[in-house]
Order: structure tokens, then sequence, then C-alpha cells
């Protein structure tokens, strides 16, 4: 049932779309997926781990009656991702959107970082970005109305500690996203970032605000609370929708105004 921010979205409004969502078996992009599926929506999920597929295809479509196809692929591996990807067009017959948000993420001081710690972070958000986004590009300009979402943060807008391989690749992922706006803009593809804040009961929070971290990262966001999944995926529903047709090449930031606030006198 579409209760809290997906309520406002008319019955079918993404009916006849299909979609593909890399980590889409987890967290956000399983509720993304969730979203997109209640709408009317045919999606395919990947990401690594088969099972975790499966159980999350299954309870989406057992909720919503679409079909969910559930196509395992490391997004580091360009040709598994076109495979995922035809995969999508097989079944489906077209594929309209891409939400890119299969990520990896770990504390580590820069200095502690090992050269293939980096690297593991930046192949899986940004270089992986890029295969499925090249994967997609063919179906999305068939598509007419294509849309690519990379689901990024706000790391990358000040001085993160502890997170300078995902600051980087989100940074590297939000460059792209305004170049494929402007490259793809031509053939009808819409490219934007959604950068969500401190997201609750994900894994991203689980790693990155362990015991009480959490408690005290809520003081310095505003609206005093951390975001809910379900506000991420109406972003990128609203990013879907008839609404959002004319708004390309930019970051939606959805964190409770985190990344505008900064503590007076550490306060
Ligand atoms: P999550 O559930 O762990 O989602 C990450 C997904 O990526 C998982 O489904 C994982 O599945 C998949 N994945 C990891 N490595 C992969 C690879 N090499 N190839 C294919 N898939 C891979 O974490 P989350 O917290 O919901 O994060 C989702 C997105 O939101 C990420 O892009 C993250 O950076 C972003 N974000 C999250 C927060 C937050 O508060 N949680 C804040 C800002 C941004 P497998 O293990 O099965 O591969
Ligand atoms: N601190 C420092 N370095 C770490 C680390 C940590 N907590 N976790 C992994 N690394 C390093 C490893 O030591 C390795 O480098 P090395 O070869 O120099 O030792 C490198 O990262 C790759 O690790 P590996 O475990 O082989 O990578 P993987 O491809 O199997 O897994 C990760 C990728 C590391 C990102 C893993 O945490 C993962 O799969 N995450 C997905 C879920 C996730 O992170 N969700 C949150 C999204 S915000």
């Amino acid at each position: 049932m579409r209760t809290g921010p997906l309520a406002i979205f008319k019955d079918d409004l993404l009916k006849g779309h299909t979609a593909v969502v890399t980590g889409g078996g987890s967290g956000i992009c399983r509720g993304i997926a969730r979203a997109f599926a209640l709408l009317g929506a045919d999606v395919c999920i990947t990401s690594r781990k088969q099972a975790v597929l499966d159980e999350a295809a299954a309870a989406i479509s057992a909720e919503t009656g679409r079909a969910i196809l559930a196509v395992a692929a490391d997004v580091r591996d360009p040709d598994a991702v076109i495979k995922v990807v035809t995969a999508a067009r097989e079944r489906f017959g077209a594929v309209d959107t891409l939400v890119n948000g299969a990520a990896g993420n770990f504390l580590a001081p820069a200095a502690a970082l090992s050269p293939n710690g980096f690297k593991t972070v930046v192949d899986i958000d940004l270089v992986g970005s890029f295969h499925a986004a090249k994967a997609a590009f063919e179906p999305l300009r068939l598509s007419g109305n294509g849309l690519l979402i990379n689901v990024t943060a706000t790391l990358h807008y000040h001085g993160t500690p502890l997170q300078l391989h995902a600051s980087a690749a989100k940074a590297g992922v939000d460059a792209m996203t305004r170049n494929l706006a402007v490259e793809w803009g031509q053939f009808g593809i819409r490219v934007n970032s959604i950068a969500p804040g401190p997201i609750g009961d994900t894994e991203g929070m689980r790693r990155l605000a362990p015991g009480n971290a959490a408690e005290l990262a809520k003081k310095g966001i505003p609206l005093g609370r951390f975001g809910t999944i379900d506000e991420i995926a109406a972003a990128a529903v609203y990013l879907r929708s008839p609404a959002a047709a004319y708004i390309t090449g930019t970051v939606l930031v959805v964190d409770g105004g985190q990344c505008v606030s900064l503590p007076m006198f550490g306060v």
C-alpha cells in the first residue's frame, strides 16, 4: 500500500514503464524499485548477490503485482552489466529509466586507506555507474523519454573525514550527471543525481554512523531526524514524473538541510 511520501502520486503513474535499478536488492534502491512497481512499472533489479535479489523481487512482486526481474551482476564488469540491460529489454521490450544505486563504502582514514581500498570504491560507484549508463544508452534513447538517476551523496560538498574514497567517487558521479545531461539531452534523455543525506535503517548508516554516532549526527540536521527510504523513493518518482520533464543535469539533495548547516562554535 502506498503510504507516507508515496501516497501523493496518482495510481498507474508509471504504467507501461520499465526501469533497471542497480543496487535494487537492498536499502534505498530496493525502496526505489518498490515505489516504481507500486506505481505500475516493471523493474529489473541487479547487484552481485542473486539470493538477495530473488528475495527482494519476490517481495516486491507479491506486494505490487508487477514483474520484477532479478539479474545478478557486478557493475565493475561492463559485459555483465550489458547482459542485465539486454535481459531487461528482452523481458520488458524497453528500458525507460536507469537508476545507478550500486555502491560500496566503509570508514577509513585516508592515510591508512590502501590503493585497492580507494580503487574498489571508485570502481563500484563511479566506474560501475559509467558502465551501466553506457549499457543503457541505446534503450534510453529509443524510449524517447529516457531518464538516468545517479544516487550520489553530499559527502564531497565538504571535506568529510574518513570518506576520501566515497567522496571522490560520488563527486565523479555528479560530474558524470552534468556531462551526460549535456551530451544526451539531444536524445531525449534526462540525467539527474539524487543526493540523500543520512537515511535511517540502511546499510550506509550502519556502516558510516555506528553506535551512538547516529544519534549525534541528528544534531547536525536542521530537521532533526534521519530521512526515510520512501522519501528518497519519492524523489526518484518525482524525477520520473511529467512534473520533472524540464529537469536535467541537476542534483536533488534530500538531506533535511544537513549539507547547508554549519555548527556554530561546535554547538
Ligand atoms: P546498500 O543497501 O548496501 O546498497 C548498496 C547496493 O549496492 C547493495 O544492494 C549491493 O548489493 C550493491 N552493490 C555493492 N557493490 C556492488 C557491485 N560491485 N556490483 C553490483 N552491485 C553492488 O546501501 P544503501 O545505504 O541503501 O545505499 C544505497 C545508495 O545510496 C548508495 O549509492 C549510497 O552511496 C547512497 N547513499 C546512501 C546514504 C544512506 O544514508 N544510506 C546516504 C547517501 C547516499 P550486493 O551486495 O548484492 O552487490
Ligand atoms: N577499511 C579499510 N579498507 C577496507 C575496508 C575497511 N572497512 N573494507 C574493505 N577495504 C579494502 C580491502 O582491504 C581491500 O583492499 P586491499 O586489497 O588493499 O586489502 C579493498 O578494500 C577491497 O576489499 P574487498 O573486500 O576485496 O572488496 P569487495 O569488492 O569484496 O567489496 C566493499 C567491496 C569493500 C565496498 C564491501 O564493503 C561491499 O561489498 N560493500 C557493499 C555494501 C555497502 O558498502 N553498502 C553501503 C553503501 S553506502
